[in-house]
Formats: structure tokens, sequence, C-alpha cells
């Protein structure tokens, strides 16, 4: 069913807080999965596709339990995984897919991998290559590229290896393939992208190495369990900081956040164009940064974002979009092709969900280019099935006049299944 959004009369005030960090939340089931002993991870993400992650361990043996947003596992460690019986659903979930491809071939075991019609679209190669070159066994739809897809993997040999795509998934794919090796598996990437996978190996005891854009990882370590407790997600939190730049008479605080420098270009951005924000570091996490972000209602002003600054920011891209058609001038985003390998092509829908809402909008073939100081008017939009641009549409009813009807909303569930009790938690009715 379509869900009506009628926010046109509403601004943003008050503190609130928001669920655990995707990336973060894979990872530690991962981790904790691959440790020996136990693990207990706190403020988990229990979106459908963290959920997909546990089902994924659970169907190699490994036993976990969740009791509200609380994750335990019990492992036997690095090589105490078992061949699952039935093919893994890994539903929409691009991170669940592309890093246990990297797990998988650390096994012996056949194991096949089966995704939603999202998934079975996105390339798969830019894992596989690299895996394959370590002695991973993989074969899937068209010559290998898509899933549904098989995997035997086995003894693997460490590789030094160039990223050709700016992407965090593929070098956590080849770092955790890395464990299974008896050498050195170094990953060169250009340009920097998310590092929670580093970050986190160390709370569990591993150790790797990081040496300007060089990571390093040694294979035979074996990883402890640990007791970790997930930070509040940026990518989520970018929608109300987003929504409260651009609506008037809007001033939130939202406390917890991650503030890893590879995920805060959105508040680098935002700032930029002249956004009044501000973040205070409250605490860490093992070596995770952590604070509040404090953000006011901003005349914004166009501007320019391409090159080191977009992986910095690949998910929030569709937002600062959003942002950009209220923003006085040009806002030109650029060098973000890997925005059509997403959930959907974001860069075609993003323009297509815009247009439709009466901005002013152009996709190029890396990016888009968006003219600021356009009224916004309801209309009915499309999901694309792809839960930031429900999302985003949502956050773009607060400067409608009329409503805003997004098809097929329920995409929301994997990222943010709370996410429209967080919406109007933190909005309040103009007075007239
Ligand atoms: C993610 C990395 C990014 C990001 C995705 C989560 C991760 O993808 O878009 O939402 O957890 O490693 P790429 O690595 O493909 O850029």
């Amino acid at each position: 069913m379509n869900k009506k959004v009628n926010l046109s009369n509403y601004h943003l005030s008050g503190k609130m807080t928001v669920p655990g960090d995707k990336s973060m939340s894979h990872r530690a089931v991962i981790f904790g999965s691959l440790a020996k002993g136990e693990t207990t991870i706190e403020h988990f993400l229990m979106g459908e596709d963290c959920l997909r992650t546990i089902k994924a361990f659970q169907e190699m043996g490994v036993q976990i339990e969740q009791e509200g947003l609380t994750v335990k596992i019990i492992s036997d460690g690095v090589n105490g995984l078992q061949e699952p019986k039935h093919p893994i659903d890994f539903g929409n979930s691009g991170t669940t897919a592309r890093l246990l491809l990297g797990v998988f071939s650390g096994q012996s075991f056949h194991s096949v991998l089966v995704g939603d019609d999202s998934l079975s679209k996105r390339p798969m190669d830019r894992v596989t290559v690299p895996l394959s070159l370590m002695g991973a066994k993989t074969d899937g739809r068209v010559n290998g590229k898509y899933l549904p897809m098989s995997i035997r993997g086995g003894q693997l040999k460490p590789i030094t290896y160039e990223l050709p795509v700016n992407s965090a998934q593929v070098k956590s794919a080849i770092l955790l393939a890395g464990l299974f090796t008896n050498g050195k598996t170094s990953v060169i990437e250009p340009v920097k992208t998310r590092d929670h996978t580093e970050k986190m190996i160390g709370a569990f005891g591993g150790k790797i190495d990081m040496d300007g854009h060089t990571v390093s990882i040694e294979g035979g370590q074996q990883l402890t369990g640990t007791s970790i407790k997930i930070p509040g997600d940026i990518s989520s939190a970018a929608f109300f900081i987003t929504a409260a730049a651009i609506t008037q008479n809007s001033s939130i605080t939202i406390s917890g956040v991650g503030l890893n420098e590879t995920r805060t270009g959105i508040i680098d951005v935002l700032k930029q164009m002249g956004a009044q924000l501000e973040t205070n570091v409250t605490n860490h996490i093992g070596d995770e940064m952590v604070g509040d972000i404090t953000i006011r209602t901003s005349d914004l002003k166009g501007t320019t974002i391409a090159g080191d600054m977009i992986p910095r920011l690949i998910d929030e891209l569709p937002l600062i979009a959003l942002a950009a058609t209220q923003a006085k001038g040009v806002t030109e985003i650029r060098d973000a092709e890997e925005l059509r390998f997403k959930e959907t092509d974001r860069i075609k829908a993003v323009v297509d969900v815009l247009t439709r809402l009466g901005a002013n909008i152009t996709e190029v073939e890396d990016g888009m280019i968006i003219q600021g100081g356009t009224s916004l008017k309801g209309a009915v939009v499309p999901s694309y099935g792809d839960h930031r641009i429900g999302m985003m549409s949502a956050i773009a009813s607060l400067l409608v006049v009329g409503e805003v009807e997004i098809e097929n909303p329920e995409c929301i569930n994997i990222s943010y299944p709370n996410f429209f009790d967080d919406l109007f938690s933190i909005v309040v009715r103009n007075e007239s």
C-alpha cells in the first residue's frame, strides 16, 4: 500500500537518537561469528539487511540469539563454520552478499547465494575477481557476474590488490578472505572508503596494518569474542539533518551518532553549503568516534561535490540533491557513477523522483546537476524498492505544498524499520 506523507505544515524540533549503524552491525555479526567464544552486540540495527547477515551465519551453524536490540553470538572461531544445507537468501543486502563471499572463500565447503531482483542485478565480479585470484572457485549467472552464485573456497593464497572501484565492500571481502591465507594480504585503495572493517577487527583482538592507502592483514589469526555497542548510523541521521537544514524554524540534536571521518562527508558538505551545524564528540567506542549533531534551519548555497569526497557520502547523495533544490545557485555532483550500482540506479531514481516533485535537476553520466531555489510540489513517487529513495521522498514532503505519496514504502524496513515513528516524533505542527 502507498504511504501518503503530508508534512507541509510542520517543522522539526527536539532531541532524538537513530538506530545502530548498518555497516557496523553487519561487521559485528561477521567478526562475532568468526571469533572464538561469546560476543554481545548492543544497539544492533534490526533492519532486514542486517538480519540477513545473522541468518546466514545461523545457516552455517553459528549460535546467534536476538533479544530487543541485543545480539548474542557463541562461536567456535575462525574455522568453526559448517556447510549450509540450503541456498542462502541475501534478500536486498549487497553488503551481506559481498562480505560473505570473502568469508565463503576461506571455507572448503560449497555455498549457494541467492537474492531479490535488485540484488540479482548488482555486480559481484568486483568481488569474485580478486577472490578467484586468491583461489576461490565461483560461478554465477551471466559469466559469473550475478547471483544466483555458487562458491567453493579452501586454503587461499594471499594477494596484493589495487581496487579498481572505490568500494568498502570489495576491500572488506578481500580482507576477510585474507584471514584464511597463510601470508599477508594487502589492499590498495586509491580513494579511502569507510574503514569499519579495519577498526572492528582490532576490537576482536585481531591485527591489521593501515599505512596510507594500503591495508594489510595477516592470515591465520584467531579472533576473540567481545562486547560491542553500535553507534547511531550517520546515514540514518542524515535524513533528519537534511530535513532540519531545509525546513523553516527547525532545530534538532541527534545524539550518539557515529562520526567516523570516512562517513562524515554529509556534515562537511552541508557546512560547505552554509549549514548551521555543530558536532560534539562525546565518546569513543573502540576506535570509532561518537557524538551529537545539532542542526538548525540554514540558508544553503550550491556547491560542487566530486573526487575523494564521494565515498565519504555515497549513501547520502540523494539527500544532498534534495537539499540542493533549496540552495541558492547550482549544485553539481560528479564522479558518482557508483550510484548506478546501488539498490537501484540512484542517479536515475533521484532525478526522476525530484523531477516529479518539481525540482530542476539534470542527469549526467557520473552524477547530477541541480538548479537551486525551486518550490517543490506534491506528487506520487516510486520508491524504486530502494529504502534511501523512499525515505528521501518522505523528507521532501516537509517542503511541498500538498502530500507526497510513496509507492512501495515497505523497502524502508531494509535499513530503518522505525523511520516514520522517528520522523513523526521530531516534527511539530506550525502555529497558524
Ligand atoms: C557499505 C559500503 C558502501 C555503501 C553501502 C554499505 C559497507 O558500498 O554504499 O551502503 O557497509 O561496506 P560500496 O562499498 O559498494 O561503495
